[in-house]
């Protein structure tokens, strides 16, 4: 993510119906530039130490234009636990890119870091962000009741998880 994506971004970050089920409100072009600065001074590019991140966009290899994005976080370097998230631009749905960029990044993951498991924390309003997890290889292990009160009201969380030896077989 760089500073000049930020009109490409706004596109989808500032569409109420692309962030009502992550924790972000529907930014305005400050709130899109502030989030990209945070991204570019604190991503870490690896996943070594607690809290290191990754965010990733996606552009198109015929203009470039930003039409989604990746992230991936280290959840524990105990455990070597990660997790994993994507959004889409909503004109750019339904064509394979979370599943190609998501993909990747686990592939990137698995290989060049440490990390042994993967884990998605998806709303279970959210169906169809769970069958990307599913067509990616995750496997659904938990439904957390009321598991998280967000955006106003309680909402059931699903547990998705893979690990390196499931990736890569
Ligand atoms: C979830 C999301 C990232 C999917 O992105 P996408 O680029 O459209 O997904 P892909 O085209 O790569 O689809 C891959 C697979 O995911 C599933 N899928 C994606 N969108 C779907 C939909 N609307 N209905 C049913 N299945 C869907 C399908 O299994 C699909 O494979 P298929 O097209 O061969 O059937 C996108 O809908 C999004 O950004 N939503 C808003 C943000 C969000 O809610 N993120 C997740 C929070 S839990």
């Amino acid at each position: 993510m760089q500073m000049e994506d930020v009109n490409d971004l706004l596109e989808y970050q500032s569409n109420p119906e692309i962030v009502r089920y992550i924790p972000w409100p529907p930014r305005t072009l400050e709130q899109v530039k502030t989030a990209a600065e945070d991204v570019v001074n604190t991503c870490t590019f690896q996943l070594k130490e607690d809290k290191d991140y990754i965010v990733l966009v996606w552009a198109l290899k015929s203009t470039g234009k930003v039409i989604g994005q990746s992230n991936m976080g280290l959840v524990s370097k105990e455990n070597k636990c990660a997790n994993i998230g994507w959004v889409t631009h909503q004109d750019f749905q339904r064509q394979g890119y979370a599943l190609e960029a998501s993909k990747a990044l686990l592939n990137y993951a698995f290989t060049n870091t440490d990390v042994h498991r993967v884990i998605a924390d998806i709303d279970s309003r959210v169906p169809h962000s769970a069958s990307l997890a599913e067509k990616l290889g995750m496997r659904r292990e938990a439904t957390f009741l009321d598991g998280e009160f967000f955006k106003g009201e309680w909402c059931d969380m699903w547990l998705y998880a893979i690990l390196k030896r499931e990736f890569q077989a």
